[in-house]
């Protein structure tokens, strides 16, 4: 648990993003303070700001600033007692149109980050989310095989998902420019000693994620369910992912920043787990089934750096920190609904577009 005397706040970049600003309310909820810095490029995000002013108040301070920019970082983190790094370009799609862009946010401005607390807060744990597409395509079309309505595995060595100890194999833009600062954020807990740790993430989502074609797909989905919108499959839609629900997520980053004097150097695998697997064409019942509205669809061509099978091991985290998933993914699906059905559902008189 942290210092009771450090009242410094937690300094969550990217924080009013769907990820970060259900870290910022969960800090906030066991009354710790939150520094929050975003540039809002994210359409959507000024409601999660003003979602966690609304709930937190003086807890929460939100400065909208870019981590391209060196000074602004090193303001932040001179203030922090920790940092969870999460601000980025997340789409795949966007990186692939401008990989220059992508390359300076999420590589050079993880570099600033890092910079700031090297020079500036040396002591400060750093969690940085990364993602699972650093393992690349993961898996050969020989080694799995469609069973009902998925891709599976044909080796039972995979049942267990995919481990820390698979080879990094940078795919997309995206994937290498997330990938050098993965692999920055690991080196500076070996060069420089910096308490740093990597979340290797799956398929994370709920509440307050706006979702679009390019990146949070779950929400899209359900969102265009909720809207009679028909969806694009990229691939043939046996694909398949772990679901994390989001407060399961933050629980997981809670406990990595709590348990950093055991964590602090290590890289960990974040996602649902074999139980939580799923592939978009059984996601699509599942919705049908539980909303009763018909989901449309239509195929395109796979999309590059997509997996066409990726679960998560969750051993090194569990053994390591005790954190297990409680919310399963048709308990996590309802929640995303109620809270997208709210705020963008026709009984609720408004078909807003996102802004
Ligand atoms: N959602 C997932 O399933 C998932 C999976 C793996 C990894 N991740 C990673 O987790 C992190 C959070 O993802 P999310 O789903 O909450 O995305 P999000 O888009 O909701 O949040 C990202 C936030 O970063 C902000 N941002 C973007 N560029 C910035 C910049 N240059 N300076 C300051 N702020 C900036 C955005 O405005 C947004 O609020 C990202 O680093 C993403 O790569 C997410």
């Amino acid at each position: 648990m942290m210092n009771q005397r450090d009242n410094r706040p937690v300094l969550i970049t990217g924080g009013c993003g769907f990820i970060g600003c259900n870290l910022a309310d969960r800090l906030a909820e066991r009354g710790e303070r939150v520094l929050v810095l975003d540039n809002l490029a994210r359409a959507g995000v000024r409601e999660n700001a003003q979602w966690l002013k609304s709930r937190h108040g003086d807890l929460i301070t939100i400065t909208v600033a870019d981590i391209r920019e060196p000074i602004p970082v090193i303001d932040a983190v001179r203030e922090a007692r920790a940092v969870l790094h999460l601000a980025a370009q997340v789409a795949v799609t966007d990186s692939v149109s401008d990989p220059a862009a992508d390359f300076e946010t999420n590589a050079r401005g993880t570099l600033n980050v890092l910079e700031a607390v090297r020079l500036h807060n040396c002591t400060a744990p750093v969690v940085f989310a990364s993602t699972n597409k650093v393992y690349g395509r993961l898996v050969e079309d020989s080694q799995i095989t469609l069973a009902g309505r998925r891709y599976s595995p044909t080796s039972d060595l995979l049942a267990g998902g995919i481990s820390e100890h698979a080879p990094l194999d940078f795919y997309s833009p995206y994937g290498c420019s997330k990938g050098t600062a993965d692999q920055y954020v690991h080196d500076y807990a070996r060069v420089y000693g910096l308490q740093t740790v990597v979340m290797r993430m799956s398929c994370i989502y709920g509440p307050r994620q706006f979702g679009t074609e390019d990146q949070g797909w779950i929400a899209h989905f359900l969102l265009s369910a909720i809207r009679g919108q028909p969806l694009t499959i990229y691939g043939d839609g046996y694909q398949v992912r772990d679901a994390l629900h989001v407060s399961d997520a933050a629980s997981a980053w809670l406990a990595v920043l709590d348990g950093i004097a055991l964590a602090r150097g290590r890289v960990f695998n974040l996602g649902g787990g074999p139980a939580n697997a799923v592939s978009l064409r059984e996601l699509i019942d599942h919705i049908t089934q539980f909303t009763g509205r018909e989901v449309t669809y239509r195929f395109s061509d796979w999309r590059p750096g997509d997996q066409p099978w990726y679960v998560t091991d969750t051993r090194a985290l569990s053994t390591a920190l005790g954190w297990a998933p409680q919310v399963n993914i048709a308990e996590g699906l309802r929640s995303l609904h109620a809270w997208l059905d709210s705020r963008f559902g026709a009984t609720h008189g408004t078909r807003e577009a996102l802004a």
